[in-house]
């Protein structure tokens, strides 16, 4: 079977298992973990902020972020297409009386104008706007990558508004790699970043929040009241810090073969007759399907390649560093096997929200 299903599906490598044999641990909620304040300081210095804090997953380190920055009642600007609006539980209305705002188009690229069109509070009766969120790549849109260029107006007109920045980057290193810049530079507008090492990099569990020392000190604290307050976590950290090794390997060869890797699948679901939502920037890859999403999706698996439904008429395959080339043969041969006699473009559907957050 080729799990195509997402980046977080990866096993812990060899060596990843190795050092979390080998890894030195104390409690963390004590501060005392070495390897977790290893990774914590390492993440930080490569987004070029001062502090960073270890977090069990993505969401919570967004919702972390939305705690430090908001107060209940206030707005946060996100896209349409964000993973914090469409696969985080409700957690900002649950968590901290906070609501979304979704703006902006499919691509899930938010513009100055986006945020500047939106941004309220001046009146008793309105919502105060305090935080805009980006996501970098943009999962829903199909692993967009956000350039800093595109982010710097958005940064302005928001600084302009007073308010502050959070990046949602769990796939910040697949964006760096695709656009050829740095994490620290796609970093350098905000205020607060999340990142994940679970995914694209392929460590076993863990994300990182970080920015000032100062809101990390804040956002420890808001861990914890989450319950994401771990003790001996070093074990984890440690598989996290070589998957850090991995990715800085060789140029990042690991995540430019992800990236070829989905330009290849990409080309085959065209030969196949299928549309792409748009061409893959990273290592997602987005399609259309002329039958529903979960019905291609059965068809798939059935023929040993497992993907998700990201829309009625919309499947998602996502390459990770435990899909080879031998892999990535198998997916080619199932999809034009399966669409070769139905050689027929799909209705161009919108892709509306989809069953997979991942
Ligand atoms: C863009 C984005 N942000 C956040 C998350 C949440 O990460 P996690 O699954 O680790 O909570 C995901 C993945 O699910 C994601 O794709």
């Amino acid at each position: 079977m080729v799990d195509l299903r997402s980046d977080t599906v990866t096993r812990p490598t060899a060596a990843m298992r190795q050092a979390m044999a080998e890894a030195e641990v104390g409690d963390d909620v004590f501060g005392e973990d070495p390897t977790v304040r290893r990774l914590e300081e390492r993440v930080a210095e490569l987004l070029g902020k001062e502090a960073g804090l270890f977090v069990p997953s993505g969401v919570m380190g967004n919702q972390i972020a939305l705690r430090v920055h908001t107060r209940p009642g206030d707005e946060v600007v996100v896209a349409e297409r964000s993973h914090l609006y469409h696969y985080e539980a409700g957690a900002p209305a649950a968590l901290w009386g906070v609501q979304l705002r979704p703006v902006g188009d499919a691509s899930g690229v938010l513009t100055a104008a986006d945020v500047a069109g939106v941004v309220q509070g001046a009146n008793d009766w309105e919502a105060r706007t305090r935080l805009v969120c980006v996501e970098n790549t943009v999962n829903k849109a199909g692993g967009v990558a956000v350039p800093s260029a595109a982010v710097a107006p958005v940064a302005e007109a928001a600084r302009a508004h007073g308010l502050a920045l959070h990046l949602d980057g769990a796939r910040l290193w697949n964006a760096a790699v695709a656009l050829g810049e740095t994490p620290a530079g796609l970093a350098a507008p905000f205020d607060t970043v999340t990142v994940c090492l679970s995914k694209g990099l392929g460590a076993p569990v863990g994300s990182v929040l970080a920015g000032s020392a100062e809101t990390i000190r804040h956002a420890r604290r808001a861990r914890k009241l989450l319950g994401g307050g771990m003790r001996q976590s070093g074990v984890l950290a440690a598989a996290a810090l070589v998957a850090l090794d991995d990715f800085e390997r060789d140029g990042h060869a690991l995540v430019r073969a992800d990236h070829a890797r989905a330009r290849r699948l990409a080309d085959a679901v065209e030969q196949a007759g299928l549309a792409l939502v748009r061409p893959p920037d990273t290592n997602i890859v987005l399609f259309e399907t002329p039958e529903p999403a979960a019905e291609a999706v059965a068809g798939l698996e059935a023929a040993g390649v497992r993907t998700v439904p990201f829309g009625p008429h919309a499947v998602r395959a996502t390459l990770h560093r435990d899909v080879d080339d031998a892999g990535l043969d198998r997916a080619v041969a199932a999809l034009s096997e399966r669409y070769q006699d139905r050689a027929h473009v799909a209705n161009k559907s919108d892709v509306t929200p989809g069953v997979s957050p991942t």
